[in-house]
């Protein structure tokens, strides 16, 4: 076991912590839609309007606040209106990016909303830029939002729904630096900028248009966007998007439940180097928006492993691990921690794909390790991100090196909400904290840990679970024992 001192100061905030930072991702990718959140409704899964029950009052459980969609790649070759009206009459399509199969589009515009309500989360449309034209977002933006007399919303009454939506966030294209178009930051920018342009206020509605970021460490993409999206009277877009997949290695991604200590502190200190990203990336915005006017939206991030043996190489579906929970730990302790530039994050993906919350079979459902990350950090969202300093140590193996313990902590509501990831896979931690501002009666704890290969299956669904942790707290000083590989959630109130 090893000991380290803790400083919390709850009068000392940094940033409110956005809820939409805990987003996910809905791609029409592998069994991520069909099969995972929708299967149609003549289904004998238990269904509404063809939409999974399990997987909606799952992430309805974790308080998911805003869902993204249709892509990805996917979002470049899609047309939305093969995705309405009749399902019959409905348009097939090749999903050229993900393992060419035929999208029957039987999931669209009405689907995605009705998911939306059912989870309770905020829609998130990415656009069609690579392959679409201004017209047809322009369009679509007039039948999700236009409540009066126009083409689309008749079209929309017409496909049975009176209303408009009144969609807020609004992506202009995905990854236009490469499967969205393969374009350079100065001609993305500038047909972002006509793309935009047309794409209305509607009634009630103001759109949060999110141009498309860089990848990683594309600072110079960064550079040109903020230096072209500022027009003589106000930025053109509310956010730009950033991409991160933790993977060491592209060419030798590895298996996601097999793999050894080196592999496990190689993907850890991937996963860490978000905060560099999220530093540099936030330099160059401050220089351009010092008063941060315009979010970074990071819409898509987490593991990528080699597919499951047997699977569809397309479909990017893997297993889920303690690992992926600490990464998941790491990740969100460190969008918290950089609230004031970061409005929203989005893992990749929801259910069936990459880093899932969730796994489907059948009728089956299980929650993977990160649905549990998901689930004990959700406390911070809409919280006060408030000053957290942890002694830590580096540790490490083949060459990658990470402090032992992450941390952050927010204040709401009359609740302080402490997250931390112990990445040790020997050594317990001791901490001992002094909350400084804060008066608390009573403190209560929850962990996730296990072996560092633990995962969920649907034989066994329940090896990784969150269990309660002892805690104890005397006056303003607090202590508490994190198991060797874990994430905890510490609440005092
Ligand atoms: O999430 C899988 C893919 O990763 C997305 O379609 C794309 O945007 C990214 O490259």
């Amino acid at each position: 076991m090893k000991e380290f001192k803790m400083l919390i100061n709850a009068a000392d905030v940094s940033a409110h912590i956005n809820k939409e930072i805990y987003g996910s991702f809905s791609e029409h990718l592998g069994r991520c839609i069909y099969g995972g959140l929708y299967v149609g409704e003549d289904s004998e899964i238990p269904n509404v309007h063809g939409i999974r029950k399990d997987a909606a009052e799952a992430l309805r459980a974790v308080r998911l606040p805003v869902l993204r969609w249709p892509g990805g790649c996917f979002a470049d070759e899609y047309h939305w209106k093969d995705g309405i009206g009749p399902k019959e009459s409905r348009r097939k399509m090749i999903n050229t990016n993900w393992g060419g199969v035929v999208e029957d589009n039987s999931f669209g515009t009405h689907e995605f909303f009705e998911l939306c309500e059912l989870i309770g989360c905020e829609p998130y449309v990415a656009g069609n830029v690579g392959s679409g034209t201004v017209q047809e977002l322009a369009e679509w933006v007039e039948y999700m939002n236009f409540d009066g007399v126009s083409p689309m919303a008749e079209l929309r009454a017409e496909n049975g729904r009176e209303k408009p939506w009144g969609l807020k966030y609004l992506g202009i294209g995905n990854e236009n630096w490469g499967c969205g178009g393969n374009m350079d930051a100065d001609y993305y920018s500038s047909v972002y900028r006509r793309f935009a342009n047309f794409c209305k206020d509607y009634s009630d509605s103001r759109l949060y248009k999110i141009a498309c970021g860089p990848n990683a460490d594309n600072y110079e993409w960064t550079e040109t966007m903020m230096k072209t999206l500022k027009h003589n009277w106000a930025w053109q877009a509310s956010g730009i998007s950033l991409h991160y997949y933790c993977v060491p290695d592209w060419a030798n991604k590895g298996k996601a439940a097999e793999f050894d200590e080196e592999g496990y502190f190689a993907v850890l200190s991937s996963a860490n180097y978000i905060d560099t990203l999220l530093t540099n990336h936030g330099k160059i915005m401050d220089r351009w928006d010092p008063e941060c006017q315009v979010g970074l939206i990071v819409d898509e991030w987490g593991t990528w492993f080699d597919v499951e043996d047997g699977t569809n190489p397309g479909f990017l579906y893997q297993q889920n691990t303690m690992r992926d929970a600490i990464v998941a730990g790491l990740t969100l302790n460190s969008l918290n921690r950089h609230a004031s530039r970061v409005k929203m994050a989005n893992i990749a993906q929801v259910v069936n794909v990459l880093q899932a919350l969730l796994l489907t079979e059948g009728d089956k459902m299980i929650k993977t390790p990160t649905y549990h990350v998901f689930d004990l950090y959700k406390e911070h969202q809409d919280g006060e991100c408030v000053y957290c300093f942890t002694e830590n140590e580096n540790i490490g193996a083949g060459g990658s090196e990470l402090p032992m313990l992450s941390s952050s902590a927010s204040v709401k509501d009359g609740r302080l909400t402490l997250t931390l990831s112990n990445c040790s896979l020997t050594e317990s931690a001791k901490l001992s904290a002094d909350i400084c501002n804060f008066a608390a009666a009573e403190a209560t704890a929850r962990v996730l840990t296990g072996d560092v290969h633990d995962h969920n299956t649907f034989t066994d669904p329940e090896k990784v679970v969150i269990r309660p942790l002892e805690v104890k707290l005397e006056g303003s000083r607090l202590t508490v024992e994190l198991p060797a590989c874990s994430v905890a959630e510490i609440s005092l109130k």
